[in-house]
Order: C-alpha cells, then sequence, then structure tokens
C-alpha cells in the first residue's frame, strides 16, 4: 500500500482556504492513507475561548470532515486528520479517520500539551484501531508521542500503522521518539507535522515540520523539510508490522511481563 504525509501551513482561522490548500497538495499524488497534521484547517494558536468556538465543529456533521469525505470519495483514499471538535459541551482536540465511503471514526487527544490545556478537554475515548482493508490504523495526536502508553497501546490493539498528526514546536523530539516507538513495538509511523509561524496575542509559535515516516525496524523511509510545504508518499506492506519477532528467542510484543509493570 502507498501511504502518505502533507505536511501544510496553515493561515490561523481561515478554514476554507486551509483546506483547499490541504487538498491541492494531496491530489499532486496518490496514496491509500494520508496523515495530515493537527488543527489542519484551524490553526493552532488559540487566543480567545470564542475562537475555540467558532472553530469547532461536530464530527462527523461539520464542514471539515464533509470536505475530508468528499475528497477520499474522489481520490479513493483514507485521511487521518487533526480538528477542533465540538461535543458534550466542550472542545476536544481530535483527529479523526475518513475514507471512501466516509466518516470512520474520531479519536479525542489524551495528552494535552501546553496551552491546549486552557481551550481543550482531555480526551475521554479509548484508543482505538480502525481496519481499512490494506492495513489497520490507529490515531495519536503530537504530544502522545511522548507517552510510550499510546504508541503500545495501539500496538497491543492490533494497529500496522500510527498515524501521527501534529504541531510541533520542540524541534527534533518526536522524530526521535516516534522512530523508537516504530521499533519497539514493530509498526509503521507517520508523524504529518506542519511549517510556518503563529504569532498571535503577543506569542509566536514556530512550527517544525520534518514530518516523517519510519518502518517498523526503525529506519526512516520518508523524511521532509523543516520549512517546506510538501509532501511525501511511501510504499510499505502493512504485513511487516505483524512479524514481532526480534530474535529466533524474541518477541517484541510477546516478551512482555505486564504482571511487573504495575506501580
Ligand atoms: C503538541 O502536542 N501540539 C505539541
Amino acid at each position: 500500500m502507498r501511504i502518505g504525509i502533507a505536511q501544510t501551513r496553515p493561515e490561523f482561522g481561515e478554514r476554507d482556504r486551509n483546506l483547499n490548500d490541504t487538498f491541492a497538495l494531496l491530489s499532486r499524488e496518490a496514496a491509500d492513507l494520508w496523515v495530515i497534521p493537527e488543527f489542519f484547517a484551524s490553526g493552532y494558536q488559540f487566543a480567545r475561548a470564542e475562537e475555540v468556538r467558532d472553530l469547532a465543529e461536530p464530527v462527523p456533521d461539520g464542514s471539515t470532515v464533509r470536505a475530508l469525505a468528499s475528497f477520499c470519495r474522489d481520490r479513493n483514499c483514507f485521511v487521518a486528520a487533526g480538528l477542533p471538535e465540538a461535543a458534550d459541551g466542550v472542545v476536544y482536540n481530535s483527529a479523526v479517520l475518513v475514507g471512501p465511503r466516509g466518516f470512520v471514526s474520531v479519536y479525542r487527544k489524551i495528552h494535552l500539551f501546553g496551552d491546549e490545556t486552557r481551550w481543550f478537554a482531555p480526551g475521554n475515548l479509548p484508543f482505538s484501531v480502525q481496519d481499512i482493508g490494506v492495513a489497520r490504523v490507529g490515531i495519536m495526536i503530537c504530544f502522545d508521542h511522548f507517552f510510550p502508553e499510546a504508541a503500545r497501546t495501539l500496538a497491543l490493539l492490533g494497529a500496522d500503522i500510527l498515524a501521527h498528526p501534529a504541531n510541533l514546536i520542540i524541534p527534533g523530539l518526536a522524530q526521535r521518539t516516534m522512530t523508537v516507538r516504530a521499533l519497539e513495538n514493530g509498526v509503521f509511523a507517520a508523524t504529518a507535522n506542519r511549517v510556518g509561524e503563529e504569532s498571535r496575542a503577543e506569542k509566536t509559535l514556530r512550527y517544525t515540520g520534518q514530518s516523517q515516516i519510519v518502518a517498523p525496524d526503525g529506519t526512516a523511509l520518508a523524511r521532509l523539510s523543516s520549512d517546506r510545504v510538501e509532501a511525501a508518499v511511501a510504499e510499505i506492506n502493512p504485513a511487516e508490522a505483524r512479524n514481532k519477532r526480534l530474535t529466533s528467542r524474541n518477541d517484541k510484543l510477546g516478551d512482555r511481563r505486564p504482571e511487573f509493570y504495575r506501580t
């Protein structure tokens, strides 16, 4: 199968323009599954509660999921993408999986980062894995990379691919952790980060790019620049993620001793 990562530069609050720019980028190449950044259509750096409310959307009935569904139907592909989700009277930092037949699932970010705790409720759904036919896909969002439990839970649930929409601001950090997450769990990991700057409420955030696709042995199959809008597609065999053997006597998941992991 072909897996793609798209590295975008959204303009805060310009949802239609950001959607169009993203679809133009994805249309240059074909992939079975695209991973695109956290908050790719809304922008990330919220400054007021009203902005969060205005840009949040219901899932699956909001305009971003509808636009993604139409793109996936036209291109016969799946997309994992982040958006602010209005639900339960609060807003979650969510990511959806959408495919040729429309909405598939939603994940609500469990480990919130920095100022996100001002605007978003912590995720309240368990990690889950979806079978898209060619592979089994689990979603985690940005700062979740720092918690090995997130990737491990998705691997134990049977994920072949960790789809990781991100808005990373610390250079080089998630590139290292996600390489280890792929290696220690024997899965593919696709991180789609954004680039550019946002300067709002007297604070500037610089997004660090270097989106990457990593194989189950920890090799990078693609790594993008730190500052350009671009995409990459890699041909992968998801079956490689189902063999967890490390040596003839060792298995990456089977050798765990969870009875000793309680704290
Ligand atoms: C992050 O979780 N957006 C760094």
